[in-house]
């Protein structure tokens, strides 16, 4: 059975989760973006936040959408207030799950996503979501994969 991981991480915690998986068989494949976030807090957390709320679409770097390979595909997001990041929102769009085993994994300041959760249920049922808390500092978080 083949399986991927496709992510998006911003500061390091999807990219922990990343290596985790890499170890356990799966694929990696890191979504990438022509302009990040700007690098203070403030700016950073307004421009996501409304990115986020607006389904803002990204341009992707080199963004390979083709999962026909696989069996189960896990797509990995940042929390941005409350909802997918808009770089992961961007690729999800591009991918076909049909058949697939899909799972979300969320991660987060909280280690909720109410907006991202309802957001999966409508388009994406069946798929499962896991949410993880700060992995990157909860070391603890990434016994939920
Ligand atoms: C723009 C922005 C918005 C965020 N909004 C939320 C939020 O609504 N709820 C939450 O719990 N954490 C929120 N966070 C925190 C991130 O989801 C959290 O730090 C996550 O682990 C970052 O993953 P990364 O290091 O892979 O980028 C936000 C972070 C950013 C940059």
């Amino acid at each position: 059975m083949k399986k991927i991981f496709i992510y998006y991480s911003l500061t390091g915690n999807g990219d922990m989760i990343a290596d985790h998986l890499k170890r356990d068989g799966y694929d990696i494949r890191k979504i990438k973006v022509k302009k990040e976030l700007p690098k203070s807090f403030l700016f950073k957390m307004l421009s996501g936040g409304f990115k986020a709320a607006i389904d803002y679409k990204e341009t992707l770097v080199d963004f390979d959408h083709e999962v026909a390979e696989y069996d189960e595909v896990v797509i990995g997001s940042p929390v941005w207030n409350s909802r997918l990041s808009t770089p992961a929102a961007t690729a999800l769009k591009t991918l076909d799950l049909t058949d697939k085993k899909v799972t979300f994994l969320l991660y987060s300041g909280s280690g909720s996503a109410k907006k991202a959760t309802e957001f999966i249920h409508k388009n994406y049922p069946g798929s499962k979501i896991v949410n993880l808390k700060e992995p990157k500092k909860e070391k603890e978080e990434i016994k939920k994969l």
